[in-house]
């Protein structure tokens, strides 16, 4: 099975996570974009999706699935997104994509995450991708020089990136994640910090890993 074989194979598990008559939300990636090509298939049966990003919300558009703003809505049943990285206690990483805040505000919002990546991303120890961290622009070197003192690593920022809030991203290269939760929320407290892509404090309830031998489900 190639890579894109196992992704397509578990966005079309996560379906049956779906739940008939409610919104669904849906994240961001190519691992995403396989479940949103699935969930057209199923788009009469849902009331609608909450999109992580515009470029999710353009492809639900694109299948004429109706996408509402997560103000108008009161719950969302599963939230269904791929990851960068994941543990065996599915902390992730996420916002190799730059979608991180939004992501993990459609995630807060929803009573179950449902994350879907293939066997390339399940890691004994997290780190080895750079830690994405959304900033405020004019944080960017405050922020930079607080990462260093207080978790260490090297922040690194991507180039000619802005994310869908108008923000910067730093990628945190060369940080060796032994304490997910705690890293989490050190970085969450620095001052200029949006969000960052550990989501360990509220980690994925369920993972539908691709296999070799199939689709695995760790809970
Ligand atoms: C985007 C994300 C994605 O979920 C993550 O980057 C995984 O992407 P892919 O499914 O393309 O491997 O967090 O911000």
């Amino acid at each position: 099975m190639t890579q894109d074989e196992m992704k397509q194979a578990v966005a079309q598990a996560a379906i049956e996570y779906v739940e008939a008559g409610t919104i669904v939300g849906v994240g961001t990636g190519s691992t995403a974009n396989f479940f949103i090509d699935e969930l057209a298939k199923i788009k009469h049966k849902i009331e609608g999706t909450v999109a992580s990003s515009e470029a999710s919300a353009e492809r639900l558009k694109g299948h004429g699935i109706e996408v509402f703003d997560l103000n108008s809505v009161s719950e969302i049943a599963v939230y269904v997104d791929g990851a960068d990285e994941s543990n065996k206690y599915l902390h992730l990483i996420k916002g190799g994509g730059g979608a991180l805040t939004r992501e993990k505000i459609v995630a807060a919002a929803s009573k179950k995450f449902v994350c879907i990546a293939d066997e390339s991303k399940l890691v004994d120890v997290m780190g080895k991708f750079p830690l994405p961290v959304e900033v405020i622009p004019m944080a960017r070197s405050l922020v930079a020089r607080e990462i260093i003192k207080q978790v260490g690593g090297e922040p690194v920022l991507r180039e000619g990136f802005t994310t869908d809030n108008g923000n910067i991203i730093l990628d945190i290269h060369n940080l060796e994640i032994m304490e997910p939760t705690k890293i989490e929320q050190i970085l969450t407290n620095i001052t200029g910090v949006v969000t960052n892509g550990l989501f360990a404090i509220k980690p994925a309830n369920v993972l539908l890993l691709g296999t070799q031998d199939g689709v695995k489900t760790i809970t």
